[in-house]
């Protein structure tokens, strides 16, 4: 093995520590067992430890002709209760597919079968610690990952497979639609480094970007694939400071990095506290690459702020505009074992960046003032001027709602889903004949407390204040999880 590749290893393995990583407690595989409290174990976050497969489930509503495929959700949920510590970012990843097909509407969900559940499901319990819990400094210094790749975080379909993600991992490769895991994938060996959960499929091309981070380097690694997957070129990015990035933006020409000032320090994660750390008094910087490799990045400095999900960006003339869901610091709730001082409201809003890429200015605002997260669009405008996103609101459980943001006017809309009801985030599904942008539906899961089950909703875009089109019943709960995909025809 070359110098530079057991390099990129170990900085990779640190990457994964770093990431995710350590609010470092330390930890001893034969301490005695105590229950590992945590609210990401509690209600409807806590896991589910049975697959079901069940047909003809019941509808409420009519299932619209052309809505034929296969709704799948991606989410943490621990097969066996965690050893010393929990962090939501750690549950072994859980697959839940909904297909409808002519007329009727399955269900099934599926473990991920990694390395790490493999494992433990051999050992009957918990093997692995979790990202808050101290790395092991002996994987770390032979290039190891300390951490397992749960593949719990997102999904993408691409040129024929789906892949379920995790930012500092390889992905996972599925089989629909029954869900089985192929395996670990590297795109022929070609791809040995993390790969981000947000992942783009240019439109236009096919391609598909992507960029891994090392946290401990400041450095992103852009990566481009073709239509048919195959693995097309590497384009290292420089950063001023190492920076958790979870989400970028892509236009035509270019791929935009938010180098937020989360940023990581192994100084610190030496004296026994956490590595990443929120630092204010850094602004945040977009750095804007040339999506072919050529020519020189940008860098446009920003207001300190965190984000994890942007909706999308666009370019116009000299100018692109990128649209996202912006927190003022990193969210607390989520912390990696950093302390929290700062009390002042902390909710990611709807906010827009324009950058001039001729006077190298940034302008910044923010679009509306309540919580947004968990944007999305329609997914065949990526990289072009969208007028509408869709949004998670509120400040229950999870989602009240789904919220359809107008860009054009600055209105909204809400589809809510009444009291204790709550869901995730919505994935736009445009109609086979689809006459504008917001004609198609929005899929999401809704937990209803009272019944302790979950249903697949299925929205109208063009009418958010219409009764749902369709309720799917499921014959269990769906704990609240991250991403999903729709898959057409399968
Ligand atoms: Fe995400």
């Amino acid at each position: 093995m070359s110098r530079s590749r057991r390099r990129f290893l170990a900085e990779s393995a640190v990457a994964a520590a770093a990431l995710v990583h350590p609010g470092l407690r330390s930890f001893a595989a034969d301490a005695p067992k105590k229950k590992v409290n945590s609210p990401f174990l509690e209600g409807n976050f806590a896991p589910v430890r049975e697959e079901f497969t069940e047909e003809n489930l019941k509808v409420t509503g009519t299932l619209p002709k052309g809505l034929e495929g296969m709704f799948v959700r991606n989410g943490p949920n621990p097969q066996f209760d965690p050893i010393s510590s929990y962090h939501w970012f750690d549950g072994d990843g859980m697959l839940h597919g909904v297909r409808i097909r002519d007329g009727k509407a399955s269900y099934r969900n599926r473990f991920i079968r990694t390395e790490k559940y493999t494992d433990e499901k051999k050992a009957g319990k918990a093997l692995y610690r979790g990202i808050l819990d101290m790395p092991d400094l002996k994987d770390l210094a032979g290039g190891k990952n300390p951490y397992k790749n749960p593949a719990n975080t997102a999904l993408v379909y691409h040129a024929d497979k789906l892949l379920a993600l995790y930012e500092i991992a390889e992905p996972y490769e599925l089989k629909l639609p029954d869900l089985d895991t192929v395996g670990p994938t590297t795109f022929g060996g070609k791809v040995k480094q993390p790969f981000t959960a947000h992942p783009k499929i240019d439109p236009v091309t096919g391609e598909l970007l992507f960029f891994g981070y090392v946290p401990n380097r400041p450095l992103v690694l852009f990566g481009t694939l073709n239509k048919k997957g195959e693995w097309v070129t590497t384009v290292p990015v420089k950063l001023e400071k190492p920076a958790m990035i979870h989400d970028f933006v892509v236009t035509p020409k270019y791929a935009l990095f938010p180098a937020w000032p989360q940023t990581f320090d192994m100084a610190r994660m030496l004296k026994g506290g956490s590595p990443w750390f929120f630092d204010k008094a850094q602004p945040t910087r977009w750095v804007v690459v040339p999506r072919d490799g050529k020519g020189q990045p940008k860098t446009f400095e920003a207001k300190t702020a965190f984000a994890f999900h942007l909706l999308n960006a666009w370019e116009s003339g000299d100018e692109i505009t990128v649209i996202g869901c912006r927190y003022p610091r990193f969210p607390g709730v989520l912390t990696f074992g950093e302390k929290e001082d700062d009390k002042t409201p902390n909710v990611s809003v709807p906010y827009q960046w324009t950058l001039n890429l001729k006077t190298d200015k940034l302008t910044e605002t923010p679009l509306h003032d309540f919580a947004a997260e968990f944007p999305r669009h329609n997914d065949t405008l990526v990289g072009k001027e969208v007028r509408y996103g869709y949004v998670g609101y509120g400040e229950g459980d999870f989602f009240d709602g789904l919220r359809k943001l107008d860009l054009k006017t600055g209105k909204f809309t809400d589809h809510t889903y009444g009291a204790g009801r709550f869901g995730g985030e919505g994935v736009f599904v445009p109609k086979p004949d689809a006459k504008g942008e917001d004609d198609g539906w929005l899929l999401t899961f809704v937990y209803d407390k009272a019944a302790d089950k979950s249903e697949l909703l299925v929205m109208d875009a063009a009418d958010m204040t219409a009764k749902p089109v369709a309720r799917i019943h499921l014959p269990t709960r769906v704990p609240y999880g991250f991403h999903g995909a729709w898959v057409a025809g399968v």
